[in-house]
């Protein structure tokens, strides 16, 4: 089959032959990919960001986030059958560690992260596990909702922590209309009543998020944490969901946090630090996360069969991975990029 490898750090991956991935374990699922979803993590995997932390051997195969149909199942599932249309949770989980059995799914002892540690979904196939497999409803189309998988997880994971503190009157900052962001926009006016303050350095992506539920929109061009501080009478938001948390937005996330506020730290590649005398003093929280649950995934699922969450996607032939590459990382693409191969 034909798949997107990465060789080697701080290169573009190459589209090439590779052999089928094929059931072993009882409990494995192929599946045929409709889509996989191009995550600005796929260029921070390029750069080397992930090196460390997984030790994966090269080439492997990008892709985490992924939608298809059933290829074949192992002799131990009984709840799939091939041709169901699937989403599939980013992680392959084991079931039986504690985190497992709380359903914290992105904590279990013993998982993989198809396209972060082992080959993922931009492929013509997938090897994943039956506890990761969400079958979709009659009639969704496996692209469609391909970005789901880990955008839209990772959003909704956030903004479902978030909610609790999103009292009606609080203000909600959100950082980056992207991929991540432009559902994390709907799942909170789905699920809150807070205003949402939304930031981004790009006025294409910014223009689009009044439709989304924003309330305010804030180009980043140097007023903009001033800005944020004059919307809410100096206070600062009592939740910044930062989707950006590189080149200096993780400072700025935390100098829009409030008193008794949480700066939700979603994006990565900048550094988090603060004195800790104003974590104190203030009382702020820094909160971390990480994609999401089976359960979130299945709950997202809900939003958006409902209408409440829509994607705005743009789709690649698998072979043009790098033109998507180029655009992300020019800033030209809006929403996500899906790759079809
Ligand atoms: N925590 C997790 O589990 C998780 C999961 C997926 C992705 N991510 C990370 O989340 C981040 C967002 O990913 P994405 O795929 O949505 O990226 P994206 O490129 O689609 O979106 C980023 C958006 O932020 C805007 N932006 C960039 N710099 C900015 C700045 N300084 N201030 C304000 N806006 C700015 C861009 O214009 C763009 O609209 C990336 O760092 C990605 O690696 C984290
Ligand atoms: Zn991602
Ligand atoms: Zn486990």
């Amino acid at each position: 089959m034909k798949a997107v490898r990465l060789h080697k750090y701080e290169a573009r991956p190459v589209v090439e032959e590779v052999p089928d991935p094929e059931v072993v374990k009882p409990f494995d699922v192929v599946v045929r990919i409709g889509g996989a979803g191009l995550c600005r993590t796929d260029l921070h995997i390029v750069e080397g960001q992930w090196a460390a932390k997984t030790e994966v051997g090269l080439p492997y195969t990008l892709g985490h986030e992924n939608a298809g149909w059933v290829h074949e199942v192992g002799s131990a599932v009984e709840h799939l059958k091939v041709g169901d249309a699937v989403i599939l949770h980013p992680i392959v989980t084991c079931g039986f560690c504690r985190a497992c059995r709380a359903g914290d799914d992105v904590h279990c002892e013993s998982q993989s992260f198809p396209g972060i540690d082992t080959d993922g979904g931009m492929a013509e196939l997938i090897k994943t596990s039956a506890r990761s497999v969400v079958k979709l409803a009659e009639g969704v189309e496996p692209a469609s909702v391909a970005a789901l998988a880990d955008a839209g997880l990772t959003a909704y994971h956030a903004v479902k922590k978030a909610v609790p503190l999103l009292y009606p009157g609080s203000t909600c900052v959100v950082m980056g209309a992207g991929g991540l962001g432009h559902i994390g926009i709907q799942c909170l006016r789905a699920m809150s009543a807070t205003r949402i303050v939304v930031l981004d350095r790009n006025e294409d992506a910014l223009g689009l998020t009044r439709d989304w539920g924003a309330d305010e929109t804030v180009l980043v061009d140097g007023s903009h944490v001033d800005r944020v501080l004059e919307l809410t009478d100096g206070r600062g938001a009592e939740v910044v969901l930062d989707f950006v948390a590189e080149g200096g937005a993780e400072r700025e996330a935390w100098a829009m946090t409030g008193r008794a506020g949480s700066d939700f730290v979603i994006g990565y590649g900048g550094t988090v630090q603060m004195p800790a005398i104003d974590v104190i003093s203030t009382e702020r929280n820094v909160v971390g996360n990480l994609v999401g649950s089976y359960n979130d995934l299945a709950e997202l699922m809900a939003l958006a069969a409902a209408g409440r969450v829509e994607m705005l996607t743009r789709t690649y032939p698998l072979d043009a991975v790098n033109d998507a590459m180029d655009d992300l990382e020019a800033g030209r693409l809006r929403g996500r990029g899906i790759l079809v191969p």
